[in-house]
């Protein structure tokens, strides 16, 4: 089986089975990335470019060593220090990228829809690194990778979302392909903070931690994305805290084998305790580690489309 997309632009856009196909290559990626010499020549004479408009520790590195494991020129881009700081458009900057060779350009913008604008004005194939509230889903590819290792099947897990699901792309990609894979699917948080409908994807809501977390096989907290929220969401972070950080307390309720999930960056104490965080449930280390193969799954599937190639 082929990836049946030029793109990779949301979760929402691909079936369950290239959703498969991308953990298996992945699954192939980190037996590379785990051995003594991490080089392979998937991507030789390949050209990919990460442009970053907001701020990035994880995705955009893990883009750029995942290029580089594969033998591909790698080049970053970010707003302050381009030709976006003297007032050119995004289809400009892109249409300037492409035409210098780029095979693949991953853009991370504030504005929902940036990747998809990109992808109808270049020849290259365009990966979505986070588009406003909009989706990210590498992310979200990354978080099934970690959870089919650890459990097997997603089919009746039951995944607890808790946090700032309003504002979290990482949430609708998430929800989107899980539902998709067969979990089981809760959101939590404060009523403030939990968009309305969002029952129509498939998902239960609970306004109680305690109540979303019992009997969970995967928690997932998610940031409070203070950048993109209004003011007057929840008294204080102090208070939010109070009321929906997960704890060992908390986290008690879940299964004894639960998986705890972060995409990071994390706020220490506000969506998770630390003591959870650094606990023996916490997978959130794993997760960084399967970004890159996730990432290099990705690259080679993109620029394989034309040839029946594995990864194998
Ligand atoms: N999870 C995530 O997207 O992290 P970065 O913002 O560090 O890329």
């Amino acid at each position: 089986m082929k990836l049946q997309h030029k793109h990779i632009l949301g979760i929402g856009d691909l079936s369950k089975e290239e959703i498969c196909l991308i953990l298996d290559t992945a699954n192939n990626m980190k037996i590379v990335l785990e051995s003594k010499n991490k080089r392979t020549p998937y991507l030789q004479g390949k050209s990919v470019i990460t442009l970053f408009y907001e701020n990035s520790t994880r995705t955009r590195l893990s883009f750029e060593l995942a290029a580089k494991y594969m033998g591909a020129s790698s080049a970053n881009i970010s707003a302050s220090g381009s030709s976006v700081a003297k007032g050119e458009s995004l289809i400009d900057t892109a249409k300037t990228i492409n035409m210098m060779g780029a095979d693949v350009i991953i853009i991370r913008h504030p504005m929902a829809g940036a990747s998809h604008l990109i992808a109808k004005n270049v020849g290259a194939s365009v990966i979505n690194a986070g588009d406003g509230m909009n989706e990210h889903p590498t992310q979200a590819l990354l978080d099934f990778m970690t959870i089919r290792e650890e459990k097997g099947t997603f089919d009746d897990l039951r995944i607890t979302l808790t946090g700032d699901i309003m504002h979290s792309r990482v949430a609708k990609s998430n929800i989107l392909g899980l539902v998709k894979l067969g979990a089981r699917v809760t959101v939590a948080g404060p009523l403030t903070l939990i968009p309305k409908d969002i029952e129509k994807m498939g998902v239960r809501v609970s306004y109680s931690i305690r109540d979303s977390v019992r009997d969970a096989d995967v928690v997932m907290g998610l940031r409070i994305q203070t950048e993109r929220q209004k003011n007057g969401l929840y008294p204080s972070i102090r208070e939010y805290a109070k009321f929906f950080s997960v704890d060992d307390k908390v986290l008690k309720l879940a299964k004894p084998d639960v998986l705890l999930l972060h995409p990071g960056p994390v706020n220490r104490g506000v969506e998770l305790s630390s003591s959870v965080i650094d606990g023996p449930s916490s997978f959130i280390t794993k997760q960084v580690t399967n970004g890159v193969a996730v990432r290099m799954a990705l690259l080679f599937l993109l620029t394989r489309r034309e040839t029946n190639e594995t990864a194998d």
